[in-house]
């Protein structure tokens, strides 16, 4: 029994691992926890505050290809280390795949660092739910958001 189970687990590893392996010219972007504070539908714009900037391409992590149109949806906490509807927002990538949002600097808060939530939606792709984790003192964060081909 223990055996068999080695063995699912050892297929299930080989089976995450592989799509990668073959698309892999371009690292896909690691994901991390959604959170408790997610909610869908977030209000399109691309600014939610001021002072810290978060730009960058989406990209298949197939060739490393630009993708326009993709959905990103991004929130965090407002400067009370609160989430609110304030401090969240959806926006697409335009032509050349690529984004941009303006922001306020995000509050470490509940012992947690400062960081930035974010889901990006490829057609095509895999949904992708992230975080992002500036230093204190940046103004701009450079992102490449890298997803892998259903
Ligand atoms: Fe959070």
């Amino acid at each position: 029994m223990k055996c068999m189970r080695n063995l699912v687990a050892a297929i299930l590893v080989v089976m995450m691992a592989a799509p990668a392996a073959a698309q892999g010219q371009c690292a896909p972007t690691r994901p991390d926890a959604e959170g408790p504070f997610y909610q869908p539908n977030a209000p399109r714009r691309t600014s939610i505050g001021t002072g810290f900037i978060v730009q960058g391409t989406v990209r298949s992590a197939r060739g490393c290809t630009p993708i326009p149109g993709a959905r990103i949806e991004w929130w965090q906490a407002n400067p009370r280390g609160e989430y609110d509807d304030q401090h969240r927002a959806t926006m697409a990538s335009d032509q050349s795949g690529s984004y941009r949002l303006e922001t306020s600097f995000p509050p470490p808060y509940a012992g947690r660092p400062p960081h930035i939530h974010v889901k990006v939606f490829a057609p095509r792709h895999r949904p992708l739910t992230t975080q992002l984790y500036p230093k204190p003192g940046q103004k701009e964060l450079s992102i490449d958001f890298v997803v892998l081909a259903e």
